[in-house]
């Protein structure tokens, strides 16, 4: 049963991959972007760096680290049935929305949401709204960058061996807790060699962000990706021929691995949480309702193909998530630990099978330093790609209404980033980054995403964005989406969303299942996030009152 699933699931994602690029190469020449438009806004330089920056974007540390967990936790197989349904039912639909908004906005002059929901609904509350689709980004982009920076210092914890000789998964938390500065112990004495990644991470972040859109992420997207997927192959192909590792133990081997990931537990499907869970999982990992898709796409030329992009882009992204994050981090801990202790890593959370189980399992292996360090780097190429995206709203946001150079709207951005990232750094232990991981990386995305897809289908009009959404388009929408966009993603959106803030959000709220230590800390959590919303939508209205003393401006 667990092959059928395997087999189904791959085939389908290797065939819709197959299919978009299949076109896009038959295309040809006609299949490269438009003679730069000239004057106005940065774009992007190729279709090729334009589909990797956009893949770079989604691809992250949600493919290889969070969606393993996600699955190996809520019924294997079982989980790849709401899955599917949510890549096609809220996934694929909104990713043409964001791309569409995104092209329409770009083409306008604005690269952020509050300036694209100015355009598509004359209401003065429109641009407020468009604050979610920076304030989210933002906020994740502040722990993102800090879990970033783990895999980078881990890569270089692998490469030099430094973690060796901690071989059972007691000794290598013992390891992660020291660095991360939970618990100083005999591994770290502070939390300096942490902080210093931490600096060594924004400054890459700064520097490829700081070069703009064609010369700084669409380059690094173009070096990085390749490699990425050399790895991720490599790896992958690793764990698979794996066998069995240790004799003595002839069930724990990798075939019972990728039986655990895959063998459906259809009592599951009766639970709302792992509909919950596939849903939350599909926009995390397609950097949807964060407004990043939207912004990348504002710097697509006005004549320029969405569609088929757009497409294949999310193919390129499920890849990497459901064929390569699906084959390394859950069947290799099945096979080094067994079904039951990898039950208790995947339940423990993404950090400990990334950071504990995998770097034990690295220590058995021949060649283990080597394939840790390219865990690790994979896993830091994936963050960066993403991390620079996530912060390109703020970026774009100050650019675009206030008209400053690049680098400087960089740095004002940095300047508010610093400031949160030292909290998050500092309160970590308390349960700080969780707090807003949950609010901003798991609520919020749904929340704005009912917003755009609301104000797309029935503020702007599905005709009228139906429309917009085949402008050059090299692709032609089954008209079925058009019916979906309209009715079907929204009212599944509200649909989660009320379970959610019933079942999660209010408990979350109210601090039921919180320690009592950690209460101010989380307190704390949430000033930080309303100093962030409360800045964004001051700075909102700034924007507004100079554009409408300058019109020219806008
Ligand atoms: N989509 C990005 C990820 O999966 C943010 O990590």
């Amino acid at each position: 049963m667990s092959m059928l699933f395997l087999v189904l699931a791959w085939g389908t994602i290797i065939g819709f991959t197959w299919f978009a690029f299949s076109r896009i190469l038959r295309l040809g020449k006609k299949a490269d972007l438009a003679a730069a438009d000239g004057g106005g806004r940065a774009q992007w330089g190729t279709r090729i760096g334009l589909i990797l920056a956009m893949a770079g974007n989604a691809i992250g540390l949600g493919n290889f680290l969070r969606f393993p967990r996600q699955a190996a936790d809520n019924g294997g197989g079982a989980f790849m049935i709401p899955y599917f349904i949510a890549l096609l039912l809220l996934g694929i639909p909104l990713m043409w929305v964001e791309w569409t908004t995104g092209r329409y906005g770009g083409a306008r002059g604005h690269g952020s949401t509050p300036g694209m929901f100015h355009l598509m609904w004359k209401h003065p509350l429109a641009k407020y709204l468009g604050a979610f689709g920076i304030f989210l980004p933002f906020t994740i982009g502040i722990y993102y960058c800090f879990i970033e920076s783990w895999t980078l210092a881990f890569s270089w914890f692998s490469g030099t061996g430094a973690y060796w000789g901690n071989t059972s998964r007691e000794a290598m938390s013992g390891f992660l807790q020291g660095y991360q500065g939970v618990a100083p112990n005999e591994f770290f004495a502070s939390v300096l060699p942490a902080v210093a990644f931490l600096a060594l991470t924004l400054i890459f972040n700064w520097f490829f962000l700081a070069r703009g859109i064609s010369r700084g992420i669409e380059v690094l997207a173009k070096y990085g990706l390749p490699v990425l997927f050399v790895f991720a192959i490599v790896l992958a192909v690793r764990v698979l021929t794996m066998g069995t590792p240790d004799p003595s133990f002839p069930e724990r081997n990798v075939a019972e691995g990728l039986a655990f990931v895959w063998q459906p537990d259809f009592a599951l499907l009766g639970r709302a949480s792992v509909w919950l869970a596939a849903a939350g999982q599909i926009f995390f990992t397609l950097s949807l309702g964060q407004g990043m898709i939207n912004c990348y796409a504002s710097y697509v030329r006005e004549q320029d193909d969405v569609t088929l992009n757009g497409l294949a882009t999310t193919m390129t992204n499920e890849f990497a998530e459901v064929i390569l994050g699906g084959t390394i981090a859950i069947p290799a801990a099945v096979a080094f630990f067994g079904i039951a202790e990898t039950q208790q890593i995947a339940a423990a959370g993404s950090f400990d099978l990334g950071f504990v189980a995998m770097p034990v399992i690295f220590q058995q292996l021949p060649l283990g330093q080597l394939l840790g360090a390219m865990w690790f780097l994979l896993l830091f190429i994936a963050g960066i790609t993403s991390s620079v995206a996530l912060l390109s709203p703020a970026v774009a946001f100050v650019e675009d209404e206030f008209k400053w150079s690049r680098v400087r709207s960089v740095n004002a951005v940095f300047a508010v980033l610093l400031a949160g990232t030292v909290a998050v750094v500092a309160f970590f232990r308390y349960g700080f980054m969780d707090e807003m991981d949950f609010w901003a990386g798991t609520f919020g995305l749904v929340v704005f995403g009912v917003i755009e897809v609301i104000i797309f289908g029935w503020v702007f009009g599905v005709e009228r964005g139906w429309q917009e959404m085949h402008k050059g388009a090299q692709l032609k929408v089954p008209g079925f989406f058009k019916f979906v966009i309209k009715y079907v993603t929204p009212l599944y959106m509200l649909a989660i969303l009320g379970v959610w803030t019933y079942q999660d959000a209010v408990p979350k709220l109210l601090m039921h299942d919180e320690a009592e230590a950690n209460i101010p800390y989380l307190w704390g959590a949430r000033a930080l996030m309303l100093a962030i919303v409360g800045l964004n939508l001051w700075l909102i209205a700034k924007a507004w009152r100079r554009h409408d003393r300058s019109p020219a401006a806008r």
